[in-house]
């Protein structure tokens, strides 16, 4: 196995940190003394419109940083990702989520294999599946047509699709709903199919491993209130429930026509495959076309990133500029903020991608990390976080890069008298950005007339660091393209750090633990007894307070 290159032992680290430790951000001034900074930082990547000029870095950290990607090997380990090479070294796996989005005319031979046709198959039984329950020619066991779609999985198999699921409200087929059951709290389950009618409800059964506690556990509840309600009529189970699986021997067994299940590879992780048929929930409200841009926009962006060149490629510099904060400003958190309600799933989305990814200690040689990695992600949609937490971005202590996203035309063009208020929000998106990277000194405060001793508690010291990205319109295609450019910034902090971005081993010993716990917590005395005296004190309590 090759090591990964110790970013912190290049000449690129080196200079950075020479640089920093001179470094006196001023945002104000870098935009008084240039004129073309904010044209010059500025770049587009499909129809995204990416402004980096907020952003506490000049030409020179720029340069630097883009010789640190050249240094640890961005470009290669990035071809061979896209070329199918097994760079998911713990699990040896290919990681070709970019493959999903792949026009059906392209090739890639991976180890003898075109993946192409493969993918493309599939995408055919999810188109043809969509189309059938849009157009009411699948029904339900009594030969209703179907109402509403219920996905059932976590983590990847439930994040993504009701994350796309959300932002493309405006195009789902009426009199069609989708829900989404992801906990294995009974709540979830019982909230999600309460008000509905089970001759009308389909399920679909997502799970990557199809081994998932949670997943097949709401499956099977899901599976008993289905027969319930339609009186075990014969059949049911095949005309109410398909699955989407890496594992198909499993969905069987689970009693799924195989016929009404689609498959993925293991080449896909579970967080990079809502492209994949995972999304099969957002196909069938938004059809088969709309989906087809959803994955033609993630295909641009891959595009870009394999084509631009360095100083002008998005994800590239957006990556590197996440490693300047984190390992040269000790940056803990980054804040994601989408002016677009549509996009309130996205931060959660996020979380999954960037923190499953990338929350990791050792590099992919086993070896441990040089520097911090996986800053923590978290967001709301703009307006409301303003009047939450903006209050520690603008005048806390700490360094929080935040991503500003709007597009310029709302699905609801709604005006309040003579005030259109998608500009009123959009004012708010233009105006949070600047009061971050220019403040308000003390001299404007007392030109308000602020009584001196209040002037410091009104301060705002400007020089937080924004990234705006704004694209036409939130279509299918700018869903995809959005989330393609998060993928690659992933993967370039990952790279960078020497990790392997695409396993998640971290999340085992919790679910190996809690197997471990059950029979404690049903009353298994010996069980008990041999949990930690927390645990052991914890189970207790519960088992002495539960009623029923
Ligand atoms: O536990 C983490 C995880 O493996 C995620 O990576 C994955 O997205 C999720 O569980 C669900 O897994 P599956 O699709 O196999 O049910």
């Amino acid at each position: 196995m090759t090591s990964p290159v110790d970013a912190t032992t290049t000449a690129a680290w080196s200079a950075l940190t020479e640089l920093k430790a001179g470094f006196t951000p001023d945002l104000r001034g870098w935009f008084d003394a240039d004129p073309g900074r904010a044209e010059r930082y500025t770049l587009d990547a499909g129809d995204l419109h990416v402004d980096l000029s907020k952003n506490l870095v000049d030409d020179e950290v720029l340069a630097r940083l883009l010789e640190l990607a050249e240094q640890v090997g961005v470009a290669e380990r990035r071809a061979a990702m896209f070329a199918g090479e097994r760079i998911n070294v713990t699990e040896n796996r290919s990681v070709l989520h970019t493959a999903l989005r792949r026009p059906r005319s392209d090739s890639l031979v991976v180890e003898g294999t075109d993946v192409v046709p493969q993918v493309h198959e599939v995408l055919d039984k999810v188109y043809a599946f969509a189309e059938a329950v849009r157009s009411g020619s699948w029904t339900g066991v009594t030969g209703k047509r179907i109402a509403t779609v219920v996905n059932i999985g976590i983590g990847g198999s439930d994040l993504g699709p009701v994350m796309v699921y959300e932002a493309l409200k405006p195009y789902v087929q009426d009199g069609l709903e989708c829900r989404f059951v992801s906990n294995i709290d009974p709540t979830d389950v019982a909230e999600a199919t309460k008000d509905l009618d089970p001759e009308t409800t389909l399920f679909i059964v997502a799970s990557k491993t199809f081994t998932t506690l949670e997943t097949l556990t709401n499956a099977r509840l899901a599976r008993a209130w289905l027969l319930d309600g339609v009186g075990n009529a014969e059949g049911a189970v095949a005309k109410h429930f398909v699955a989407v699986s890496t594992a198909l021997d499993k969905v069987a067994d689970f009693g799924i026509d195989p016929d009404n299940a689609f498959g993925f590879w293991d080449w896909v992780g579970g967080r990079y495959s809502v492209d994949s048929a995972i999304g099969v929930a957002v196909a069938v409200a938004i059809g088969p076309e709309n989906f087809a841009d959803f994955l033609a926009g993630f295909h641009a962006v891959d595009e870009h990133f394999t084509t631009a060149e360095p100083a002008r490629n998005v994800p590239l510099l957006m990556g590197l500029l996440n490693v300047w904060y984190d390992n040269f400003f000790g940056a803990q958190t980054h804040a994601v903020l989408p002016y677009a309600q549509y996009l309130h799933r996205f931060p959660a989305y996020l979380q999954q991608l960037t923190m499953e990814s990338n929350g990791k200690g050792v590099r992919y040689d086993g070896s441990p990390v040089t520097t911090d990695t996986g800053e923590v992600f978290w967001g709301e949609p703009g307006t409301n976080g303003q009047h939450a937490f903006y209050q520690l971005i603008h005048q806390g202590t700490r360094v929080i890069p935040a991503d500003f996203i709007a597009v310029a035309n709302p699905a609801h063009p709604l005006t309040d008298g003579d005030a259109d208020v998608h500009e009123l929000f959009l004012a708010n998106f233009f105006a949070q950005t600047a009061a971050l990277a220019f403040g308000k000194t003390a001299d404007q405060v007392r030109a308000e007339g602020t009584a001196e001793e209040i002037v410091p508690a009104r301060v705002f010291t400007g020089n937080r660091p924004t990234t705006s990205i704004m694209a036409p319109a939130l279509t299918p295609s700018v869903v995809g393209q959005l989330i393609a450019l998060y993928e690659h910034i992933t993967f370039v902090q990952g790279v960078v750090w020497g990790i392997d971005s695409f396993d998640q081993w971290g999340v085992e010993l919790g679910k190996q633990l809690a197997q471990q716990v059950t029979p404690a917590v049903g009353g298994d005395e010996e069980a008990l007894s041999a949990q930690d005296p927390s645990t052991q004190a914890l189970i207790r309590y519960y088992r002495e307070h539960r009623t029923r």
